[in-house]
């Protein structure tokens, strides 16, 4: 596995490589969620590389971009033995150079939902993954559903700017008691993540309504309120019950419906979702 920190290297090494290129674009910290998708990309592609990168233009004035779990040696290790081919590890220097001013913005699918608690965040996502692209210019590039909108947005900006890339998206990895898997869940004391599986319950109580014919999103979306409320450390941030596509939130859901939330519980702030 090659490790490497320069854009000249990267792009020496990706100029050698052969057949179809898989890349998983991370922020480090990893966990067997991100590990889920080296393995997919391993599995259907000749090369795999991984960023490790925490971009600081996704994070807004005030969150925990200082504070983001680092482990970069346990990663790279867990990486080396995921049979990664090559690891990039840039630097925010030389990913924001000094009168760096171009942002790519997927206008309105950047609004809502994570995009009201974080207002830029997916420019700087958005951003950072067209660079990415740019930098390694995979074939074939690996997301998690875990985060939906991310998912959305970033299918949009493919498509509207054309990149030659197939994105491929792998299921949300779970913990025994349902909490998606995430590098913030590290913030968790032992309490809040006991409580934390409040959100998993949240989406299942909805899910059953949906199984059993319910089709107004009101009914869903108070459903996963009440269940929140009922654990006394989730301070929620939002329910929404939307269209799986536009993102609006639905009144009368006609087929698919992307049911999703965001909760506090002390530092940590978490997300899940189910796509139905
Ligand atoms: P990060 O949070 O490190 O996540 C990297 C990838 O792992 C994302 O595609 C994310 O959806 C996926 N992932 C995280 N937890 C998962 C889980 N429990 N199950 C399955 N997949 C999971 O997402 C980012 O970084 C950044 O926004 C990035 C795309 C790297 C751009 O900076």
């Amino acid at each position: 596995m090659q490790v490497i920190a320069s854009l000249g290297d990267l792009r020496k090494i990706r100029a050698s490589m052969r057949g179809v290129f898989g890349l998983v674009p991370t922020m480090g910290a990893l966990h067997p969620g991100h590990a889920s998708l080296v393995q997919a990309a391993r599995k259907e592609c000749a090369h795999v590389g991984v960023s490790i990168f925490v971009n600081p233009a996704q994070f807004s004035p005030g969150e925990d971009l200082k504070n983001y779990p680092r482990t970069i040696q346990r990663d790279l290790d867990l990486l080396e033995n995921l049979g990664v081919d090559v690891v990039w590890t840039p630097t925010a220097e030389s990913m924001y150079p000094p009168h760096f001013q171009t942002w790519v913005r997927v206008e309105a699918l950047e609004l809502p939902l994570e995009g009201s608690s974080r207002p830029g965040h997916f420019r700087g996502v958005a951003t950072v993954v067209a660079k990415l692209f740019n930098c390694f210019r995979p074939d074939k590039a690996y997301f998690g559903q875990k985060d939906a909108q991310q998912v959305v947005v970033l299918k949009r900006m493919i498509t509207d700017l054309d990149f030659p890339v197939e994105m491929v998206i792998c299921p949300t990895v779970r913990d025994s008691d349902g909490l998606a898997l995430s590098s913030r869940n590290a913030y968790l004391n032992p309490e809040e993540r006991k409580a934390a599986a409040v959100l998993y319950r949240a989406l299942n109580a909805a899910k059953e309504q949906f199984r059993k014919g319910e089709r107004n999103a009101e009914v869903l979306r108070s459903t996963m309120r009440s269940i929140l409320q009922s654990e006394p450390l989730a301070g929620e941030q939002y329910v929404s019950a939307a269209d799986p596509e536009t993102l609006g939130e639905l009144h009368t859901i006609n087929d698919h419906v992307l049911l999703s939330l965001a909760v506090r519980f002390g530092k940590a702030r978490l997300i899940d979702n189910f796509l139905l």
